[in-house]
């Protein structure tokens, strides 16, 4: 009877959808973890599954920290209307939204792909990503006219899992498909609005296409359109058609950029919408400033590295009074280093100097057993390189931390999965792999420009991708680390899952963290301890007490909005557990061109979402870990990372994180205290749309005439009241501060 009711329904969908040209597959979906080869059949019965919703992980239905295979399974029919009423009578395209993390596709039994375009042959090997499958419509496995069934077999290796993303359809293959609309060509900003971008046109077919691309800009706030123009277009893959093309916008907001490209023989139209970028943050002054967060925690007897954060114009000479013994100061790099004293508390005055004059800024060195008193500011490879990272390419991110970054704080450099060899040394020590021809050498150049070098291992056998843990090594491992020079450890439970007995207890959870954290002590460096387990047995509330400086509070970011905010905006029930070295870890930044392998592209946030993932990352005391290729650092993305007045709030000294004070479907405000009186306040604009967004400042308790300042673009802007008024961006963010 159940089976029934359902057929009728997608009977009814399909009558529905007689006239459309696409089947659309977002629902009624069947789904079971575990893995059987019967699963793929036409006649195996899995009325007795779950109903799933595509889209969302399964991690968020029912499947808590699941890693492994799991099923999908969806009817439809397949109407053959909708092959003859197409230009183009080649092909079906099924659209599979994004997979985390490989996939196998059965038609009615039949394979008719893997892995998309995300992986190797091997379901193990498939990376996250969009995932779209071409069949022709010869192919014997389609049933026209008639109930087809779609069964799904997907791989998690780690973190969230499942069919997410949006678009799950199948539709003809059109003209339109066999081209493409590169967008990913670097959005070259001059001056604050102005900008420039090469985009191309490409056919993923031999032929030669023609046809008329319009440009188009339009104001999402007053919905205004601005300068259409129009570029005649012929394009084959031998040499597809570039263009490049300069704007100057009429003000410091996005726009939305439409590039429509219509076909000149079949008419059909392709678009591809961007938004515009636009700068926030003042122009660094030429003045010298003394920056970074004002306190610091290191070890007794360990080694000490510590590169004073400044800005101004070069060359800067830098001063250190007070400094204890067995510290000293190099003048001309700013770098302090030596043997880290007794324990206690160093007022020490860091100072710098240029031709325009002096700053000055007292840092707290804090001598004890607790370091990382702030949320840490660095790199990581993961989101940018993936398991594809090497030597060389942890080095161009060294260079250009140094170069770029450092002088507002920033200075970890942490190489993710992908480092290890699959085999230990005969003695049973850790070793890199070829990519890594030399660490200790490698440590010592990212030591030598000031910076700290991290590292990542699993406490299993194997680490999520596959590389050799330090499952029964730990001690050997945390002593390498330490020969090495190594200053901060991502510890990712992965693989433990086998060690581990099914649904581990609280103890069985804690356990392999506890037995790294010991030999980490008995190491004797001071070494950053970040636990990667996704959230498991609400990590936030036991991460301080075993002695980690952050815990992962949820699976794994990606670069769209669902995933970003997803996680920054449901992190209310974690802020409270965030003090000084101890922090929440919503997971690395997914701003600049990322990617998670050799191939990177753009971050699929718009400028606005990025505004809000570094404001909301900084509300929250989340460690801040670039996720992108510094190496291609445009000046966008440093707009978003050397905001000093933005990074003080997350390196503020309470190391409190921001608390929702309102929350409703399309607008949130956080407030943070910082250690100086004022609030933070982040009003985020959830919607769509631009947005007034009403203040309740009893409610905030904030008083009425405090005078408050835009933090991101370090501007005074009167009392509070007025800015209820203020039009946020969609998705969007108006960061605040108040004056004393
Ligand atoms: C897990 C973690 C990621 C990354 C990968 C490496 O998925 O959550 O951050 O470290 O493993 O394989």
């Amino acid at each position: 009877m159940r089976k029934f009711l359902t057929v009728m329904l997608v009977f009814t969908a399909f009558i529905l959808n007689t006239h459309a040209q696409t089947i659309h597959l977002s629902n009624s979906w069947k789904f079971t973890t575990g893995d059987s080869s019967i699963y793929k059949t036409s006649t195996f019965d899995d009325s007795n599954w779950q109903n799933i919703a595509v889209g969302e992980s399964w991690e968020m239905q029912g499947h808590a920290n699941y890693d492994g295979f799991g099923w999908y399974r969806v009817h439809f029919l397949l109407p053959s209307a909708i092959k003859q009423k197409s230009f183009l009578k080649d092909s079906l395209m099924l659209s599979l939204g994004d997979v985390d993390d490989g996939d196998e596709v059965y038609l009615n039994g039949q394979p008719i792909g893997i892995n998309g375009n995300g992986g190797g042959d091997d379901i193990k090997q498939g990376r996250y990503g969009r995932r779209i499958y071409k069949i022709s419509v010869n192919n014997p496995a389609l049933n026209w006219e008639k109930e087809n069934l779609l069964a799904v077999r997907v791989y998690d290796s780690g973190g969230a899992g499942g069919i997410t993303g949006s678009d799950f359809s199948i539709r003809m293959i059109d003209v339109t498909d066999e081209l493409k609309i590169d967008t990913g060509g670097d959005m070259v900003l001059t001056g604050s609005n102005n900008f420039s971008q090469t985009i191309k046109i490409i056919p993923l077919s031999n032929k030669t296409y023609r046809g008329q691309l319009s440009i188009s800009f339009k104001d999402p706030e007053t919905r205004r359109k601005y300068a259409e123009r129009f570029v005649s277009v012929q394009t084959s893959k031998s040499k597809p058609f570039t263009f490049t093309f300069k704007e100057n916008m009429p003000m410091a907001k996005s726009y939305a950029l439409t590039y429509t490209f219509r076909e000149s023989t079949s008419g059909k139209a392709l678009t591809s919408t961007i938004f515009t970028p636009y700068i926030l943050t003042p122009k660094v002054s030429l003045q010298p400033k003394v920056n970074g967060a004002s306190d610091y925690g290191a070890t007794s007897g360990n080694d000490f590295l510590y590169k004073i954060p400044a800005t101004g114009k070069q060359p800067l000479t830098y001063g250190a009074t007070d400094l204890p013994t067995g510290l000293t100061l190099d003048e001309k790099t700013g770098i302090i280093t030596g043997k880290t004293p007794k324990d206690g508390e160093y007022a020490v005055k860091l100072s710098v100097k240029n031709e325009l004059g002096s700053a000055a800024k007292t840092l707290k060195i804090k001598v004890g057993n607790l370091i990382g008193l702030t949320p840490t500011l660095g790199w990581n490879s993961w989101n940018a390189w993936g398991l594809s990272v090497s030597s060389e390419k942890v080095m161009i991110s060294a260079k250009q931390m140094a170069d770029k970054l450092s002088r507002h704080g920033w200075s970890y450099i942490n190489i993710d999965d992908g480092w290890e060899a699959e085999t230990r040394a005969a003695n049973g020590e850790i070793v890199a792999n070829e990519k890594f021809p030399d660490m200790k050498a490698l440590a010592d150049s990212v030591h030598a420009l000031g910076l700290k070098i991290g590292i990542y291992s699993s406490p299993g056998p194997k680490t999520c991708g596959g590389y050799l843990g330090s499952y029964q090594h730990e001690m050997q491992d945390a002593q390498t680390y330490a020969a090495w020079g190594i200053d901060y450890l991502k510890y990712d439970w992965c693989s433990y899952g086998d060690i581990a007995p099914n649904n581990p207890n609280l103890a069985e959870l804690k356990k392999p963290y506890e037995v790294m954290r010991r030999e980490l002590n008995i190491a004797k460096r001071d070494i950053i301890y970040s636990l990667c387990q996704y959230g498991m047995g609400d990590v936030w509330k036991w991460g301080a007490s075993i002695g980690a400086n952050s815990w992962r509070t949820t699976g794994d970011i990606n670069d769209s909005w669902q995933s970003m905010s997803g996680i920054g905006f449901n992190q209310e029930n974690v802020v409270k557990y965030a003090e000084p070295g101890h922090f929440n870890d919503p997971d690395m930044l997914v701003v600049g061109k990322v990617g998670w392998g050799p191939n990177l592209h753009n971050t699929r946030l718009t400028p606005d979402e990025q505004y809000t993932h570094i404001s909301l990352w900084s509300m929250q005391a989340a460690p801040l870990l670039i996720g992108c290729d510094m190496g291609q650092l445009d000046n966008f993305t440093l707009n978003l990372l050397t905001n000093d007045e933005v990074l003080a709030i997350n390196q503020d000294e309470l190391g409190l994180a921001a608390r929702q004070v309102v929350k409703t479907p399309t607008y949130q405000i956080w407030i943070k205290d910082l250690s100086d009186g004022t609030k933070a306040i982040g009003i985020f604009n959830l919607s769509e749309h631009y947005q007034t967004v009403p203040i309740d400042l009893d409610k905030m308790n904030i008083a009425k005439d405090v005078d408050c300042r835009d933090v991101w673009r370090q501007k005074d802007i009167g009392k509070l009241t007025g800015v209820a008024n203020s039009n946020i961006p969609p998705h969007g963010v108006l960061l605040l501060k108040t004056v004393k």
